[in-house]
């Protein structure tokens, strides 16, 4: 099956799980990585409560290379059962090219689309100002997550991983459980 066929058929199998409109999304941590500090490092990366229904995520990634060197993004969803194992998605696409027509990777988009709002991502390449991501709220993503595209319950890690000649420069980690 190509991408595309996996991503309709996903789509109509979680379709089932419309019905549960009970379900909620909850951010359980993130993890922000620099391994390759020539070319950028996180200064924060975290999640803030204000109160029981308003919390947020912020994070910035600070460039110390200008512009950010063209590079590959590979984003691996696990799901937690015996340890995380690899679920549903691997996909691998040239950061600069989705940028350009997201269209391309409609799994992407759909993430893309749930922070960019917050962001100051959402532009062709060159990159040459840090990313910023400020007061994401959880409200919105579970919105989005248990209500347009909901996924069955369980604890699950969405990776990113930044990689530039083969070597992964930079990683952001998000856990959350749907319950
Ligand atoms: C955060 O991610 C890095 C890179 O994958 C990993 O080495 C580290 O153990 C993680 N830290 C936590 C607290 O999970
Ligand atoms: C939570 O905090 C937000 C922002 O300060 C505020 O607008 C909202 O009314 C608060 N909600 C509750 C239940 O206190
Ligand atoms: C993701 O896919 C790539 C290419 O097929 C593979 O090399 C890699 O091991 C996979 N990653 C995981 C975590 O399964
Ligand atoms: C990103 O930018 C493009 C072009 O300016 C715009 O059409 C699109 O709606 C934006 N996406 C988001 C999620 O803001």
């Amino acid at each position: 099956m190509t991408a595309k066929q996996i991503f309709l058929t996903v789509a109509i199998l979680i379709f089932y799980f419309v019905m549960e409109t009970n379900s909620r999304f909850e951010f359980t941590n993130l993890n922000c990585t620099s391994f390759d500090m020539g070319i950028g490092e996180f200064e924060y990366c975290n999640l803030k409560s204000i109160n029981r229904s308003y919390k947020y995520v912020s994070g910035k990634y600070k460039l110390h290379q200008i512009p950010l060197p063209i590079m590959k993004l590979n984003f691996i969803m696990w799901k937690r059962l015996n340890g995380y194992r690899p679920f549903l998605y691997n996909i691998t696409v040239d950061a600069c090219r989705f940028i350009e027509n997201p269209k391309s990777n409609p799994v992407l988009k759909y993430i893309f689309d749930s922070f960019t709002g917050y962001s100051n991502i959402n532009h062709s390449c060159p990159y040459t100002s840090d990313l910023i991501v400020e007061k994401l709220p959880i409200g919105f993503l579970n919105h989005r997550v248990t209500e347009i595209l909901p996924i069955p319950e369980g604890n699950y890690l969405f990776e990113f991983r930044l990689i530039r000649l083969k070597s992964i420069f930079a990683s952001i980690q998000v856990y959350f459980t749907i319950s």
